[in-house]
């Protein structure tokens, strides 16, 4: 373990400590993210590495610079060696109180530290009972990934046990959905234009349709995603957060939790979601994948409606999709609004299909607008498509990772999950969990099994994303 003494005067700065640092996450996101934010100026912390492994400091340096070039970012000498310098690695069992003992000397008297838990959730409170046995959770601020419970009582139980140590303001629970500039744009759109807010509900919306499709299969993580599923996966986190994002009432104040709060209210409006209304697919080939069991029924799509039981919304169903092995990878919130009557006074009386309005989160920013306007050649009706890809007009964000290391360093707890709302989504799904529709097979490369087309039939059926 090496020293900090001397290299930064932590006095009045704060302490980055990474357990589980030499995890794939860390490997896949945080390494590369520190150094995204080192490299913009805005890592001014000591970052202390723990984990079980017996590694040496050089060696963490050199794992760091092989997992950012692997990323595909370009190392720049100058940023690597100052990132280089904030490192210090603790090698120590997590069941170990001497291990806290080590991380307290690492972070060497640093103030308001931020401890991030990329380790399972069964350690969770092992760790965080550690760094309260050494007094280190007084003023510190703790990230932890989900799965926050796989079902709404675990999920509970484990909110009681963080709070045994931590009240819940000191607790970040990170979405990484939540990351995504894309998501963040959803509220700037919605609330910064005042052509969009007042058509922004039941009167003028009939549905709202919220895609999450991936092309890729299950690949490694099949003894992670076997157990798990899609709708836990995915839905009652990423797809549920964004609901609330596209659902809720404008944040008025400025207090940090004030998006939270408004999320919760979307989510406390929402009855129990209804079985029925609920279809799941297995993509063929899925039970060959290592680490899955030969006679898995776990979903590897899932689609919902759901509904929200407010005045903004009652009426309007929210149908939601996601699945692996899809034939693209593309994420879009699509509101289909109320169609316009017959343009009797047009040569072609056809029946005209709504307008909508697309939000695009992946793979790029943008928002779509879908009209109506004439068509030169035979006086009828065609489809214009307004569409605006953000990144052209603003340039690419941070990454999700960064955005949220850095949130969570500065107290920013706007974009991370509250207890309320992670226990109101399990509370939503639950119904789901409990009585589970039998699965069905897909083709891989097809967009998931038939029956789910019969989910939105009356409004019009699934769109084709925006691609
Ligand atoms: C993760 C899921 O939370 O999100 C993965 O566990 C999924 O299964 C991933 O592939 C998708 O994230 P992104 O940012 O690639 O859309």
């Amino acid at each position: 373990m090496a020293s900090l003494a001397g290299m930064y005067d932590t006095r009045d700065s704060g302490v980055l400590v990474v357990f589980g640092i030499t995890g794939d996450l860390a490997k896949l996101m945080t390494l590369k993210s520190l150094y995204l934010l080192e490299s913009r100026g805005l890592l001014k912390v000591p970052v202390v590495g723990v984990a079980g492994d017996n590694w040496t400091l050089e060696h963490l340096r050199e794992h760091a610079r092989r997992s950012i070039a692997a990323a595909g970012i370009t190392i720049d000498d100058a940023v690597f060696d100052r990132f280089a310098a904030r490192l210090s690695y603790v090698a120590g069992d997590f069941a170990d109180p001497d291990t806290y003992e080590a991380v307290e000397r690492a972070m060497n008297g640093a103030a308001s530290p931020t401890f991030y838990l990329e380790v399972p959730p069964s350690l969770f409170a092992m760790v965080v009972q550690g760094l309260h046995g050494r007094g280190l959770t007084a003023g510190a601020k703790v990230v932890i990934e989900k799965p926050f419970g796989h079902d709404l009582q675990s999920a509970r139980e484990l909110n009681s046990t963080l709070h045994e140590y931590l009240d819940e303001d000191q607790i970040y629970r990170i979405d990484h959905f939540l990351g995504k500039m894309s998501v963040e744009d959803i509220t700037y759109l919605r609330f910064a234009n005042a052509i969009l807010e007042p058509v922004w509900n039941r009167k003028y919306i009939s549905s709202v349709q919220i895609t999450m499709a991936e092309d890729l299969d299950v690949a490694d993580r099949g003894s992670f995603y076997d157990p798990v599923g899609a709708l836990r996966d995915v839905v009652q986190n990423h797809l549920l957060q964004v609901l609330s994002m596209v659902a809720m009432e404008p944040p008025a104040g400025p207090g940090l939790d004030i998006i939270n709060d408004r999320k919760a209210d979307v989510f406390r409006a929402m009855p129990d979601a209804d079985p029925a209304q609920y279809v799941r697919g297995q993509y063929r080939g899925y039970r060959d994948v290592v680490g899955v069991a030969p006679d898995s029924t776990t979903e590897t799509y899932a689609a919902l409606r759901l509904e929200i039981d407010n005045w903004r919304w009652s009426g309007v169903p929210f149908f939601l999709r996601t699945g692996k092995c899809l034939p693209e990878k593309v994420t879009e919130v699509r509101l289909v609004f109320q169609r316009a009557p017959t343009l009797h006074f047009a040569r072609h009386k056809n029946r005209l299909a709504p307008n909508q309005l697309v939000l695009r989160i992946d793979p790029d920013a943008g928002a779509s607008m879908i009209l109506h306007a004439r068509k030169a050649s035979d006086q009828g009706v065609r489809e214009i498509h307004l569409d605006m890809d953000f990144a052209q007009e603003g340039g690419a964000g941070p990454t999700p990772y960064e955005e949220l290391l850095s949130a969570a360093l500065d107290g920013d707890r706007s974009n991370f999950t509250r207890q309320d709302s992670v226990e109101q989504t399990w509370r939503i799904v639950q119904p789901l969990l409990d009585d589970p529709p039998a699965v069905q097979e897909y083709e891989p490369g097809s967009w998931g099994p038939g029956a789910a087309a019969a989910l939105p039939r009356h409004w019009g059926g699934w769109h084709q994303p925006w691609l």
